[in-house]
């Protein structure tokens, strides 16, 4: 049997304290960006990394909806959460870097705090690329290193305390990995100082 990525069982751990942890930045940071985010998804969706499910409450009705993670005891809450609020959506376990979908299956593929974790960033991103149609949009919801000198240090020193706790490392450059995966039409919002992203990108593959 392949062995578990040390990330994934993190997560598998942290399952049952999660939403606990995070509730404060949840009620006052978090919600609204999901909404915000969640307003975009169009026709035929992916969620990669729906963890405990907390976007679930605000996908639009009426779109084809499809969410992965790769850890079993995140999708158990997540699944819980989709019939708590009468959501009707394909939970399914995946790596990102993975996918069991084929080319071009997604009109919209979107992230909320997931490329803080993925072990190979750069190898998840270019499974969305493919996965994703040309044309289709691509929105990453995400924290990453900060470009203050000071802040962005601190974050590499400390950087190991949410890593072994949760899995999920704070000082990615997520930025930098979006266009390393081969992305081109990409626009950057800061959304929370310079920390918190939303990286919406244009799939064109025409321009590879
Ligand atoms: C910080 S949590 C965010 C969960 C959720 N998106 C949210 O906004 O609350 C990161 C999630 O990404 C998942 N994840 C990390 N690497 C992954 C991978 N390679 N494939 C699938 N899911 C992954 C973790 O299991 C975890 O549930």
């Amino acid at each position: 049997m392949k062995k578990k990525p040390k990330i994934q069982k993190r997560y598998n751990r942290i399952s049952i304290a999660y939403d606990f942890f995070e509730w404060p930045m949840e009620l006052f940071v978090f919600k609204k960006l999901r909404k915000m985010v969640s307003e975009e998804l169009e026709n035929k969706t992916l969620e990669v990394g729906v963890g405990t499910g907390k976007n679930i409450p605000y996908y639009p009705d009426g779109i084809d909806i499809t969410a992965i993670d790769f850890s079993k005891k995140m999708l158990k809450k997540a699944k819980k959460r989709a019939k708590q609020v009468n959501k009707e959506v394909s939970i399914k376990q995946m790596d990102v870097e993975h996918l069991e979908f084929e080319d071009n299956t997604f009109d919209t593929v979107f992230t909320t705090f997931v490329f803080c974790s993925v072990p190979n960033p750069i190898k998840g991103l270019k499974e969305i690329k493919r996965v994703c149609k040309n044309g289709g949009k691509i929105i990453l919801l995400e924290h990453v290193r900060s470009d203050n000198k000071v802040l962005g240090k601190l974050m590499d020193i400390f950087n190991f305390v949410p890593l072994f706790i949760y899995g999920a490392n704070i000082n990615r450059r997520t930025v930098d990995n979006v266009k390393k995966a081969g992305f081109n039409d990409v626009f950057v919002e800061d959304i929370v100082g310079n920390i918190v992203k939303k990286i919406t990108i244009i799939n064109n593959k025409s321009i590879e």
